[in-house]
């Protein structure tokens, strides 16, 4: 094949039956469970075993899958230590890959990943999986004191992984609403073939990197605004724009000026996001939940989709996972630079799911280029140039 397609648009990468997008349809689904029924009613911690192991648990399955993920939510004293040293300007996706890099030096093994058959070897492939999960929320939830100076809240494990995340990161009980929204958001976020971040995590994993270098590439790659930081660029731009009756005129310029509508536009998609469309619903209820008491961000949301779908619609250009869920996450007063990285939070659990089915069928990543330089030609001295 001697065809170069910018971007790889529509070039398998792989061979996967973690999950499957249909894009005229607006389909999306995790093992063939569609998106919208895992929301309604799954949980996060079902998702991600769903996710890693190929099928929805038993009751005795998954009972102890969340006792592993509940028992594995402490950092090393190291790691905080570390953290402590840290910018407290830095952005917290710097800080969270940092961070998940570092887990590999405190959890050995990686030679266990160069004997045969090594994705059998579940007592590391499935123990690292659960160790990455559970800290990736302890992780981002500690960010939030460390930087402010303080001392972080220690987990509790009387606590879904969700309730958890929001009892470390605020120091109080969840409300149970909020703790709602965020599994349901966690479940929407956990997967989605082979998008950058994942494919980033294949390209690592293929060359027997460990599990915690895996997630830390893919945690870089997802922190770009073209993906998984546009969830923060959205509530920025919605806020610049300030009222729904702005929302309008500052597209038209936007546009004008050949800038970007964050949030919105897919690679895959033509149709509105399928997880848009929840978190959408879910504001609604936000909305109804703080009796109406709200930001104008979710308004001016809804006029900026109204008047972009009128000039974007027509080249498939719709409202993505990223359009909603920041406002949702201001909401429950979640600070703004903290949104990708709960974004990687869930995601997590998708590209631990490739990086297993990665191990098995594995043969390392070495595409091939198209040279466009100069041909060969001889060495000239400095003084002769
Ligand atoms: N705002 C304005 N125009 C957009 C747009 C957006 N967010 N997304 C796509 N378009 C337009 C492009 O300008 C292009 O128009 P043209 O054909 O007239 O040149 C057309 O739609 C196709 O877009 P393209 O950039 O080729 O699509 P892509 O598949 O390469 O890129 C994204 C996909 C996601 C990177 C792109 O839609 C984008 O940048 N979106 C904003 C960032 C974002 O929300 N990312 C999160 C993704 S989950």
């Amino acid at each position: 094949m001697n065809e170069y397609v910018p971007g790889l648009e529509g070039v398998p990468a792989t061979r996967s039956n973690i999950s499957h997008i249909d894009g005229e349809q607006g389909v999306l689904a995790y093992r063939g469970y569609p998106i919208a029924e895992l929301a309604e009613h799954s949980s996060f911690e079902e998702t991600a075993l769903l996710l890693l192991d190929g099928q929805l648990p038993t009751t005795q399955e998954l009972a102890d899958f969340d006792t592993q993920l509940r028992t594995n939510r402490r950092m090393k004293y190291n790691i905080r230590a570390m953290m402590k040293s840290l910018p407290s300007s830095g952005h917290p996706m710097e800080m969270l890959q940092t961070a998940v890099a570092s887990l590999g030096m405190f959890y050995p093994g990686r030679e266990r990943l160069t004997g045969p058959n090594a994705w059998e070897d579940l007592e590391y492939v499935h123990g690292m999986s659960v160790r990455i999960i559970a800290r990736m929320a302890t992780l981002v939830a500690m960010w939030e004191h460390i930087r402010n100076g303080y001392d972080p809240v220690e987990p509790r494990t009387d606590l879904n992984h969700a309730e958890n995340f929001l009892y470390m990161l605020t120091g109080e009980d969840p409300d149970p609403f909020f703790a709602k929204v965020l599994d349901v958001s966690l479940v929407l976020h956990a997967e989605h073939t082979i998008n950058a971040s994942t494919f980033a995590a294949l390209v690592a994993g293929s060359t027997l990197a460990t599990p915690s270098a895996v997630v830390a590439v893919a945690i870089g790659t997802l922190f770009g605004p073209l993906h998984g930081g546009a969830n923060q660029k959205v509530v920025e731009m919605l806020a610049e724009i300030g009222a729904p009756d702005k929302a309008k005129p500052w597209l038209d310029k936007q546009l004008a000026a050949k800038g970007k509508i964050w949030g919105m536009g897919h690679r895959e998609y033509k149709v509105k996001d399928p997880r848009a469309i929840i978190l959408q619903r879910l504001m609604e209820k936000m909305v109804d939940y703080q009796g109406g008491k709200v930001s104008p961000l979710f308004e001016t949301a809804l006029a900026l989709e109204e008047a972009a779908v009128e000039r974007l619609g027509p080249k498939g250009v719709y409202p993505n996972v990223d359009y909603y869920s920041g406002i949702l996450y201001a909401e429950m007063g979640i600070p703004g630079d903290q949104f990708t990285s709960i974004f990687a939070m869930a995601r997590c659990a998708g590209w631990l799911a490739h990086w297993r089915e990665q191990l098995r069928y594995n043969r390392i990543f070495r595409p091939t280029q198209m040279y466009t330089g100069e041909d060969v030609r001889s060495y000239v001295p400095i003084k002769q140039r």
